[in-house]
């Protein structure tokens, strides 16, 4: 009896193994084999079957039974582009945007918006392609110190969309920041050239901003706003971007329930990402192991204004962010 039950079991077993080798052997298969395409095009859809996704990743941005925190906030129908169509704003809302830097005067908007879009691509769908084929992965990259022997550039760069911002350099951090940027983010006063790829994303805190990014990209006649700046910029006219400030004020209110001045320039960076991204990491942000905020590219440990205090509310900021990772929507890499 002893021995008849040894052998059921090794029979078992023997079954066990095969069945785990053989699986073993077919998923491998299936990866590598583009003619099996329809086997691995079986698992990714049962992946997403389990997940209940509403993209083509194995976790989305939106899910079907989503957390209630997120779904109080995350609001879809508020475009983070402006375009013709939606540059109307309501009059709360150019009031709010207009006292941002209290600029006196300011020029007659939708005449400057006008002469914008005829100078850069009005696209009303650009990125609004969200459903089950889509998996774009995007990584939001700060300017933190805490990236400095991070070694995350070819991680960053495996990503899809990558967003840097500011005065944010690549070359000569490639190892830690990586190479490609497909998004910068800026103002007149933080601005700086771009290669011919790299989407501007310009985040007006005035009407002048609109006008000035119009003269940047052609007659170069504004040379200051509250500070001199950059008269001309280098930058693919047909990849200018600009974010919306009915957009600029839904991140402020719903976001970050109207504390602080204005959100900073990351935390703006990341609500762009999560509406247009279905994966989100989140590079260089906060300080670094040392507590210490300053930017990679600096050695000034008691570095400037990186952490913008009086105008944002970066404890509150961070508590969001902090959220957010809490309930899965966005990756944090906190570096080193
Ligand atoms: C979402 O935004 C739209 C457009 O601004 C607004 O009409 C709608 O009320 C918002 N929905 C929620 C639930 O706040
Ligand atoms: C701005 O210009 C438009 C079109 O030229 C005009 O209809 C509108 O009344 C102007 N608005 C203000 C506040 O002057
Ligand atoms: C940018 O690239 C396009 C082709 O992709 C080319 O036609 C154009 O001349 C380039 N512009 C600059 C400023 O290099
Ligand atoms: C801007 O341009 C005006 C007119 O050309 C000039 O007088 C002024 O000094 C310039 N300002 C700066 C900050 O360069
Ligand atoms: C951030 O979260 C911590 C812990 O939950 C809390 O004590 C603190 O008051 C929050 N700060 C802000 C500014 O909301």
């Amino acid at each position: 009896i002893v021995f008849q039950r040894l052998e059921k079991n090794f029979r078992a077993f023997t079954v066990l193994a095969f069945i785990v080798t053989f699986t073993t052997f077919l998923f491998s298969f299936t990866l590598r084999d583009p003619s099996l395409y329809f086997f691995k095009y079986a698992i990714h859809k049962s992946d997403n079957f389990f997940s209940k996704g509403q993209c083509g990743c194995r976790q989305c941005m939106t899910e079907l039974e989503d957390d209630p925190w997120f779904t109080e906030r995350f609001n879809q129908s508020v475009h983070p582009l402006m375009s013709r169509r939606n540059s109307l704003l309501t009059d709360d809302t150019y009031h709010w945007w207009q006292q941002l830097q209290g600029h006196k005067d300011p020029a007659n908007f939708s005449e400057v918006v006008e002469k914008l879009f005829q100078v850069i691509p009005d696209d009303d769908d650009l990125y609004k392609d969200a459903g089950p084929e889509r998996c774009r992965t995007c990584a939001v990259v700060g300017n933190s110190g805490n990236l400095k022997g991070s070694r995350y550039g070819p991680l960053i760069d495996s990503s899809d969309v990558i967003i840097r911002m500011n005065m944010a350099p690549t070359s000569g951090f490639e190892k830690d920041v990586g190479s490609r940027t497909t998004h910068h983010v800026m103002y007149p006063e933080s601005a700086i050239d771009l290669d011919n790829t790299t989407s501007l994303l310009l985040i007006p805190f005035k009407t002048l901003d609109l006008q000035w990014i119009t003269s940047a990209l052609t007659t170069g006649s504004i040379n200051e706003t509250y500070v001199p700046v950059q008269s001309r910029i280098k930058a693919n006219k047909n990849r200018v971007l600009i974010y919306s400030p009915a957009f600029f004020k839904y991140v402020s209110d719903t976001w970050l329930e109207s504390k602080g001045r204005y959100p900073s320039t990351g935390f703006l960076s990341l609500l762009f990402a999560v509406h247009i991204c279905d994966k989100v990491s989140v590079y260089g942000f906060g300080a670094d192991q040392y507590g210490n905020w300053h930017h990679y590219w600096e050695n000034n440990y008691n570095g400037g204004n990186f952490r913008e205090t009086g105008v944002h509310d970066a404890d509150h900021e961070y508590n969001v962010t902090l959220l957010l990772a809490d309930k899965h929507k966005i990756n944090i890499f906190k570096g080193f």
